[in-house]
């Protein structure tokens, strides 16, 4: 008996999604009936993680075979789709807030359509509040069904039926949606969806469901796509990227899949994110270590350094686990940059133990940090917790930890000074500048000498002035 978990129980048949394009078709027809005279318009707004943004772009795709033009503009959207995030109370507030915004506009114009999806979507609390509290709102989804957005869409269209769906589920793996790029330049390619990690302060594993990961196969094919369409940066995604292969029944893991992306033919780098510790292991550093086209950044989120904190949040690690990773990376990799996440205040801790995180950041020298207050999560274990400590003292705590981080930061982008970079030349700041990421993930500006002809484009850049979060440069020939 296979102890891997049934792969074909997470894949959405094929036959689904032809049944979805027949639909398709038909949310097409009668948008063309509705306007005869020009291409309706959508304004599609994603929250939240890489991983959000990535089911944004499946979503715009969809969308688009619908029949559907974009805007950014409000006021001439046809129909408004905020796919949202539920990762803290304040990216939930925000949406409450967008979308109490829209009820004036809909008064003004009662055909636009407003959609919502993601992650907040999928608890039922929240899709029962819309329902009841937002009677405007026109369209809710969940993150399992976003595949069958176009089924979603018609229902509403042609029965003029508010349409709310959010059934639970493990998860699905729906492959071949279409799918609208933001860029060509950097590309999202989701490896896995879900969690089964269950820290004890997170929603993900309750809104995303279980952790599962697609076949080779399926990720190397579209890995090709990016490359073919000219895209120079790939970012792998997963909740847990280190545990990618778990759910397969066959010999792969993130090491292996790492190597064959990194030997298909063509000129890109490779970022990956997010790395757990407790999965992290030196055969995957050595395989970065080894693969030429893989970014020397590593994201690896440690959240506390202290290890009863750490045990309460179920991370699965202790501070000196963490430490000998890092310095293990360093070793393979003494150029690599590292950069983690952090949560301030998690129920319980005391000064004392934040002091142990604060210890932590002082080790690693990490290029930066991103920092978060803890942020109570219905449904959680840690929102059981008691929580004594007041806002106003773990804000004293958060400053603290961004300033010890400032000096750090700005010490590291000061050694740059003089060095040059390999940079991939996004697009511009601000008009005649430049912008880029170095492989370590620093942010770069630099003038524009040559015309635009470097967008799109590797060139060598040489650092003139380090600030603390970005430096500036100049390219070089
Ligand atoms: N899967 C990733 C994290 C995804 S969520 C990992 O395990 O590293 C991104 C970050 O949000 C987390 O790393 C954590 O620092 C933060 N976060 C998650 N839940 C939170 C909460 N309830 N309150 C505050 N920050 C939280
Ligand atoms: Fe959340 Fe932990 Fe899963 Fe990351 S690994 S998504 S923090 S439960
Ligand atoms: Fe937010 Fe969902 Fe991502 S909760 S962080 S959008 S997985």
């Amino acid at each position: 008996m296979s102890d891997k978990t049934d792969v074909k129980k997470f894949q959405v048949p094929q036959e689904e999604i032809e049944k979805q394009k027949e639909f398709t078709a038909l949310a097409n027809s009668v948008l063309t009936a509705k306007y005869p005279d020009r291409t309706p318009l959508a304004m599609v707004h994603t929250y939240g993680c890489q991983g959000n943004v990535s089911d944004g772009e499946r979503i715009k795709g969809m969308l688009e075979k619908c029949g559907y033009g974009f805007t950014d503009d409000v006021n001439e959207a046809d129909l408004v789709l905020y796919n949202t995030c539920a990762i803290r109370e304040h990216a939930e507030d925000r949406i409450y807030g967008n979308v109490g915004a829209l009820k004036n506009i809909k008064k003004e114009k009662p055909d636009m359509i407003i959609a919502l999806c993601g992650c907040m979507m999928q608890q039922e609390k929240v899709s029962e509040k819309i329902k009841k509290s937002y009677p405007y709102v026109n369209l809710v989804f969940g993150t399992h069904v976003i595949h069958k957005l176009p089924e979603l869409l018609y229902n509403v269209l042609s029965k003029s039926k508010r349409v709310f769906s959010s059934p639970e589920s493990d998860g699905v793996i729906a492959e071949n949606v279409p799918v609208r790029r933001d860029g060509n330049i950097k590309g999202w390619l989701p490896i896995m969806y879900g969690c089964n990690n269950f820290c004890s302060y997170c929603i993900v594993p309750y809104v995303r469901g279980r952790e599962r990961s697609r076949e080779p196969e399926d990720i190397i094919k579209e890995a090709k796509e990016l490359i073919a369409a000219g895209c120079k940066d790939i970012t792998l995604l997963g909740q847990n990227v280190n545990s990618y292969g778990k759910t397969l029944d066959r010999d792969i893991n993130f090491a292996k899949l790492l190597k064959m992306i990194n030997d298909l033919p063509g000129d890109f780098i490779i970022r990956f994110m997010t790395s757990h510790p407790k999965d992290c292991t030196e055969e995957l550093l050595d395989t970065m270590a080894q693969c030429e086209k893989v970014a020397r950044h590593f994201h690896l989120p440690f959240q506390s350094g202290n290890n009863r904190v750490l045990k309460e949040m179920n991370r699965g690690y202790t501070k000196e686990k963490y430490l000998s990773l890092v310095e293990y990376a360093r070793k393979v990799m003494p150029d690599i940059s590292l950069t983690s996440d952090i949560i301030v205040g998690f129920p319980g801790e005391t000064y004392e133990e934040f002091k142990d995180t604060l210890d932590l950041v002082e080790k690693a020298k990490f290029t930066s940090l991103y920092t978060f207050i803890f942020s109570s999560r219905d449904g959680t274990k840690a929102a059981k917790m008691p929580d004594p400590v007041s806002r106003e003292e773990k804000g004293k705590w958060f400053k603290e930890l961004c300033d010890l981080q400032e000096s750090i930061a700005g010490k590291r982008t000061a050694l740059m000074k003089g060095k040059s970079y390999r940079v991939l030349c996004e697009g511009y700041a601000k008009e005649g500048i430049y912008n880029g990421r170095t492989g370590g993930n620093v942010m770069i500006e630099f003038p524009d000498t040559d015309g635009g002809k470097s967008i799109g484009k590797f060139c060598t850049v040489k650092v003139t002035e380090p600030l603390t979060w970005i430096v500036r440069g100049e390219l070089e020939e």
